[in-house]
């Protein structure tokens, strides 16, 4: 039996299965991911423009960015990776889809138990009155936006230093800790408090999966590293 067929296997038996998303599942649905080649935007880094700190000194640049990203995810469908979750989440008794990305795709490939710990492009929210709203459009006239209120709207994604939403977040660490099955697909695992799901799901008895091209530093704790694009990988776990 091929490591792959014993994946498949831990894969079709499990009774509940976690899986925690980055920006590599998306790579092949043509956003760039942020820490591979071309991840860069006027060379700043996600650590840069990704902050509390940068919005208040220039918020126009940080908008500059996010209108790049959302007119790139306008554009972008999802892709077979997206799908293959989306799949296998109705043939599963207990499935949650644990994603960092703000893209939406996974919503837009069908996927119903998700939970976006890092929030939502597409949500904007007031830095002055804190209304939320939903604002599809794929770049902004002028920027920053404006609320009714009068005050500066922010992207409605959670920023370095700031707090993941508590109670999608307890959901997340309760989804990892309850896995048969936790995979792990396209992210470069760095950012906590996100990747320190793999460790729970691990430390809780989950057999863990990883799926991305390039070496991570949780791949030496996992129990299979699938060394694919997701997009390839994916559909054939669950088929
Ligand atoms: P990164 O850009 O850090 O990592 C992307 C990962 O995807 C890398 O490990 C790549 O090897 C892998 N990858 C690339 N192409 C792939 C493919 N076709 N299939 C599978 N994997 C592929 O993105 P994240 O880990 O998502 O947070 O980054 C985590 C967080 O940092 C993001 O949510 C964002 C960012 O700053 C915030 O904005 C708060």
């Amino acid at each position: 039996m091929t490591a792959a067929e014993r994946v498949r296997g831990w894969v079709k038996t499990a009774q509940s299965i976690a899986v925690l998303t980055g920006a590599g599942i998306s790579a092949e649905s043509g956003i760039p991911t942020f820490r591979d080649a071309g991840g860069l935007w006027k060379n700043f880094r996600a650590e840069d423009l990704a902050t509390p700190q940068a919005f208040a000194r220039d918020p126009k640049l940080v908008w500059e960015w996010y209108d790049w990203r959302r007119s790139l995810i306008a554009k972008a469908e999802p892709n077979r990776g997206h799908h293959a979750l989306a799949d296998l989440e109705k043939r599963t008794a207990n499935f949650t889809l644990i994603t960092q990305n703000v893209d939406g795709l996974h919503d837009r490939a069908g996927a119903t138990h998700l939970l976006k710990v890092h929030g939502d492009i597409w949500t904007l929210r007031c830095t002055l009155c804190g209304k939320e709203r939903h604002d599809a459009r794929p770049s902004f006239p002028d920027l920053p936006p404006h609320c009714f209120c009068g005050g500066i709207e922010r992207p409605g994604v959670v920023w370095f230093g700031e707090r993941l939403p508590p109670e999608i977040w307890s959901q997340s660490e309760q989804a990892a800790s309850a896995a048969d099955v936790f995979l792990v697909v396209g992210t470069s695992a760095l950012v906590y408090p996100a990747a320190g799901l793999v460790h729970l799901a691990k430390a809780s008895g989950a057999k863990v999966v990883e799926v991305n091209p390039a070496e991570t530093p949780v791949s030496g704790m996992v129990d299979f590293s699938w060394r694919a694009p997701a997009a390839q990988a994916l559909p054939l776990l669950v088929s």
